[in-house]
C-alpha cells in the first residue's frame, strides 16, 4: 500500500514537527498539507493511504475507512473484572500482581491495558505489533490519550511496544523470560461486529500461528501461552491445543492454554 504522511489544513510548526519526526521513524514520505483537501492532495501526489497527524492523535485514512487509536473495550472489561465477570479470560491467563506478561498480538492494545491491571505497577506488559503503522498509532494513543481516568492512564503508560514480529522477538528472549506469553491472531473468520478490529483489519498482518512459534512462546515463559480464538474455528485443533476456557455459553471467544 502507498502510504505518505501529512497533517491536518493550515498545521502550526509543532505539528509539522511531529508529522516530520513520524515520517523519518517511519521511513515514508511527508507530504506538505497546504489548505487542500484529502482527496485532493491524495491525487496531486498519488497517495492511496495518508498518516494524518492531528493535534491528539494520528489517523491512518484510507478511502473507505480511518483507523486511530482509542481505549475501545478495555475500561469496559477492566470493570468486568472487577465484578467478577470476564471469567474465561481471566482464567486462562491466571495473571499474578508482579507478573511479566508478552502480548505477541498487540493490536490497539485493549487487552494489553486488562492485562497490565491484574499485573499492577509491579508487573510488566511488553506488546510486539509487526505492523509499523498500527505499531506506532498505538505506541503514540497509548502515551497521548488522555480521556480515561487516570488509574487507566497508568496501566496505558506500562506497556512497552515493539514494533517487531512475535517470532523474531520471541527468538530475541532468552528461556522464562515472562510469566504468560498470549496471542490474539486475526481470525480466519473476521467478526465483522467488532468495528474497532474493522478499522485494523486492512493493514493487519493476517498469517496463522505456527506450532514452532507455540514451541519458542513456551520456552520464553514461565507458566503458561494463552491464544484467543473464535469458538469452533478448529485452530485448537490444527496447533494440538487441549485446555481451552470458554465456549459458546460465554460468547464467541475462546482461550486455549499451553502449560510449560
Ligand atoms: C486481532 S488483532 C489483536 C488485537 C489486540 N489483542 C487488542 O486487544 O487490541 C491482531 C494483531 O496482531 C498483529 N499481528 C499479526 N501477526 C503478527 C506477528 N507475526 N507479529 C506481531 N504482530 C502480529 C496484527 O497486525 C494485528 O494488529
Amino acid at each position: 500500500m502507498n502510504i505518505a504522511i501529512t497533517t491536518t489544513r493550515n498545521p502550526d510548526e509543532s505539528l509539522i514537527n511531529k508529522a516530520y519526526g513520524i515520517s523519518k521513524e517511519l521511513d515514508i514520505p511527508y507530504v506538505k498539507r497546504g489548505n487542500y483537501s484529502i482527496k485532493k492532495i491524495s491525487e496531486m501526489n498519488k497517495i492511496e493511504c495518508f498518516l494524518f497527524v492531528e493535534k491528539d492523535k494520528i489517523v491512518l485514512k484510507g478511502e473507505d475507512n480511518a483507523f486511530f487509536w482509542h481505549p475501545n473495550t478495555s475500561e469496559i472489561k477492566m470493570k468486568a473484572i472487577k465484578e467478577g465477570l470476564n471469567q474465561p479470560m481471566v482464567e486462562a491467563m491466571d495473571l499474578k500482581s508482579g507478573d511479566r506478561v508478552l502480548d505477541c498480538t498487540l493490536g490497539l492494545a485493549t487487552d494489553a491495558i486488562v492485562f497490565a491491571s491484574i499485573v499492577g505497577e509491579n508487573g510488566m506488559v511488553v506488546g510486539t505489533e509487526v505492523n509499523k503503522y498500527i505499531a506506532c498509532i498505538t505506541k503514540n494513543g497509548l502515551k497521548y490519550y488522555e480521556d480515561v481516568d487516570a488509574q487507566t492512564k497508568i496501566f496505558m503508560d506500562m506497556i512497552d511496544v515493539i514494533n517487531s514480529s512475535y517470532e523474531d522477538y520471541i527468538l530475541s528472549m532468552p528461556d522464562d523470560s515472562f510469566d504468560v506469553v498470549y496471542f490474539d491472531p486475526m481470525f480466519k473468520i473476521p467478526n465483522k461486529k467488532s468495528v474497532s478490529i474493522n478499522a485494523l483489519r486492512p493493514f493487519a498482518h493476517q498469517e496463522g500461528l505456527k506450532k514452532e512459534t507455540l514451541m519458542e512462546a513456551l520456552r520464553v515463559c514461565k507458566n503458561r501461552v494463552v491464544i484467543k480464538e473464535r469458538v469452533g474455528s478448529g485452530e485448537f485443533e490444527r496447533l494440538g491445543i487441549q485446555k481451552c476456557y470458554g465456549n459458546s455459553k460465554f460468547g464467541s471467544i475462546a482461550y486455549g492454554v499451553i502449560e510449560k
